[in-house]
């Protein structure tokens, strides 16, 4: 599929989507969601890819929110299917079987912040910028970040962010754990690249399985969480990989995995 709004680029087994919207600052207009879905599920499908990594187009911003002047146009039936419609992407990205990483490169404000918070983790350059400041616009987080900013970070800064509409720099990302690591914008694609190539380098069914085990661990008890584990650990088992993985150890050579 072509893409007006997106550059897929693929080395090797990583995929890299740069959302390019640059001069409205990588805002996330319907087409830019739409666009965002298609290529989620293409990622998916694609047997080439392992890993992808979703980054900003320039060196201001990540996604500086959802496009205001499409916002202003929502009555209140609109608002409903446009909130559903942007947390049923994100929770593709989120339930994506291949891990999706945040090169977060600049401002990561409204909806860019709740995209980042889909991606299975985030890291950011040194100029990144988060935030939830939909307040100032007369409306609250609407692409999930009630609920996953909240589980991200601990519960009394989420809604002080969400309150005052407070923009969070890197440093303060990093200490409260909203990113894992800070990088000069230089060197922020390498490490994410680096990152991504690590994790391609295992069994893309092992990854599969961890993303689905940790990701039930948001929406169980914890009795149930470690019956999920217990069930996807055993499916682990039952791999070829698994064979390949505990064999090569022993015979203390490095694994081939053949993604079965
Ligand atoms: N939606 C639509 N357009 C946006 C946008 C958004 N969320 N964020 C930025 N833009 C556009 C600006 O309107 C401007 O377009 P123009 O040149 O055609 O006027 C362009 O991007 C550059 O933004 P500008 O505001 O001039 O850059 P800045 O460096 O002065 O400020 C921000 C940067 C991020 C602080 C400021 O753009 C901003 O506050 N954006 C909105 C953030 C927000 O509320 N997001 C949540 C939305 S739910």
């Amino acid at each position: 599929m072509d893409y007006n709004n997106l550059i897929l680029a693929i080395n090797e087994s990583v995929a890299v989507v740069t959302i390019n919207r640059p001069d409205k600052l990588n805002a996330l207009n319907i087409q830019t969601m739409n666009e965002l879905k298609s290529i989620i599920t293409e990622l998916n499908n694609n047997d080439d890819v392992s890993v992808i990594i979703l980054t900003g187009s320039g060196e201001k911003a990540f996604v500086a929110g959802a496009d205001i002047s499409e916002l202003n146009k929502l009555d209140m039936l609109a608002a409903k299917k446009f909130s559903e419609h942007g947390q049923e992407i994100f929770n593709l990205i989120e339930n994506s079987h291949k891990p999706v990483i945040a090169a977060v490169n600049g401002f990561a404000l409204g909806g860019g912040c709740e995209l980042a918070l889909a991606c299975h983790f985030r890291i950011a350059s040194e100029n990144a910028q988060f935030g939830q400041p939909e307040v100032n616009l007369g409306i609250i987080p609407g692409y999930g970040g009630t609920q996953r900013l909240s589980h991200l970070i601990n519960s009394g800064r989420a809604i002080e962010y969400i309150l005052t509409g407070s923009m969070i720099d890197a440093n303060e990302a990093f200490r409260i754990g909203l990113v894992n690591h800070v990088y000069s914008q230089k060197e922020l694609m390498t490490k994410a690249l680096e990152l991504a190539n690590k994790i391609a380098a295992k069994s893309r069914v092992t990854i599969r399985h961890a993303i689905e085990a940790v990701n039930a661990s948001k929406v169980l008890s914890l009795k149930e969480g470690l019956a999920r584990e217990a069930s996807i650990f055993t499916l682990c088992c039952g791999t070829e990989d698994f064979k390949e993985g505990t064999t090569a150890f022993i015979e203390k050579r490095k694994p081939k995995f053949k993604n079965s």
